[in-house]
């Protein structure tokens, strides 16, 4: 199908909603322009409406042919609560991108992917453009319990090895994603490379379990991001001892030469105004989603 790239008409809306989990959405957007250039590790930042906050999330997939991508975004706080009610039909205000440098993808041998929560989806297309390369693929996903695993089938069907890991053992291995790795190292596996996405004290443990055997790993850093273009310096992140931006440098970086600590302790900065934040919504919209 060819699209009329000056038009704005239907632009920016869900042409097809799906809830995978009771705080996670898949969003399938029309934006032709961001589809005709999308690569694997490229991020958008979209608004719900004018003058809402931004959000920065990951391309899992892109039709150039039917001018849509797709996003997967999990409720964290007030605007994410808020995207995921939306239904199929309705509109984003702005979808800004493709943002971000692109993963480059080439031939490694052995790819592990090792995926968390919500980063499983943002794992998948990276995984896939590796497969696709010729690469094997070992996908290791974890998640708190069963029915917060999202993309098995779709991991499993770009995958040579698949590896659960539930924390309450409700699918899979009962244990961490770094258990398996450590079960992997053991039985001989040599791995290429390692592309690890999720929460960030999970990908801080990802890097310490490659780290003495010396694999290649990157970890895609989640900054609190706000233009998105290396202008606001909100996105700096500590990389072998210098300031990168996680936005135009990132947000794949060195996990080895990442330091954790200051990320987690940057990320943390506005917990109490987020809270607040979440609260009145969900006061205001009679919901407990995203609350614990
Ligand atoms: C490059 C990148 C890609 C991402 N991809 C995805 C994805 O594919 N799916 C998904 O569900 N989430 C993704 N995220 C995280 C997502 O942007 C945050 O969950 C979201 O911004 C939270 O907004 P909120 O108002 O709902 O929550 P808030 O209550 O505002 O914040 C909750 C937590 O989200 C993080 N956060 C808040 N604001 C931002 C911001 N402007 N930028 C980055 N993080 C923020 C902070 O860690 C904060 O503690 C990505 C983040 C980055 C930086
Ligand atoms: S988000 Fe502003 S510099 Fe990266």
């Amino acid at each position: 199908m060819k699209h009329d790239i000056y038009s704005t008409e239907g632009l920016y809306k869900i042409i097809e909603k799906a809830d995978l989990s009771p705080t996670i959405s898949k969003h399938v957007i029309y934006a032709p322009l961001i589809a005709a250039k999308a690569q694997p590790g490229h991020f958008v930042i979209l608004r719900s409406r004018p003058g809402g906050e931004r959000i920065p999330v990951t391309l899992v997939d892109w039709s150039p042919a039917d001018g849509t991508v797709t996003v997967i975004i999990q409720s964290l706080g007030k605007s994410t609560t808020e995207i995921n009610a939306f239904k199929q039909g309705d509109s984003f205000s702005d979808v800004a991108g493709p943002l971000g440098t692109p993963v480059e993808i080439k031939n490694w041998g052995t790819v592990m992917g090792v995926g968390g929560g919500v980063g499983i989806a943002e794992l998948y297309p990276i995984a896939r453009a590796y497969k696709n390369a010729g690469n094997k693929v070992i996908s290791v996903l974890g998640a708190r319990s069963k029915a917060l695993l999202i993309l098995e089938a779709e991991m499993a069907s770009i995958s040579d090895k698949i590896i659960i890991t539930t924390d309450d053992g409700s699918a899979g291995k009962k244990g961490l994603v770094t258990d398996a790795m450590k079960d992997l190292y053991a039985a001989g596996e040599k791995i290429g490379a390692i592309f690890t996405i999720g929460p960030i004290i999970m990908m801080k443990f990802v890097a310490e379990t490659s780290r003495p055997h010396a694999t290649p790993t990157f970890a895609s850093l989640n900054p609190v991001m706000l233009d998105g273009t290396g202008m606001c310096g909100g996105c700096r992140v500590e990389v072998g001892g210098k300031s990168r931006f996680a936005c135009v440098d990132g947000p794949m970086f060195d996990a080895h030469q990442t330091n954790f600590d200051a990320l987690l302790k940057r990320t943390a900065a506005y917990r109490e105004q987020e809270r607040e934040s979440l609260e009145k919504y969900a006061k205001d919209h009679n919901c407990k989603i995203g609350l614990h």
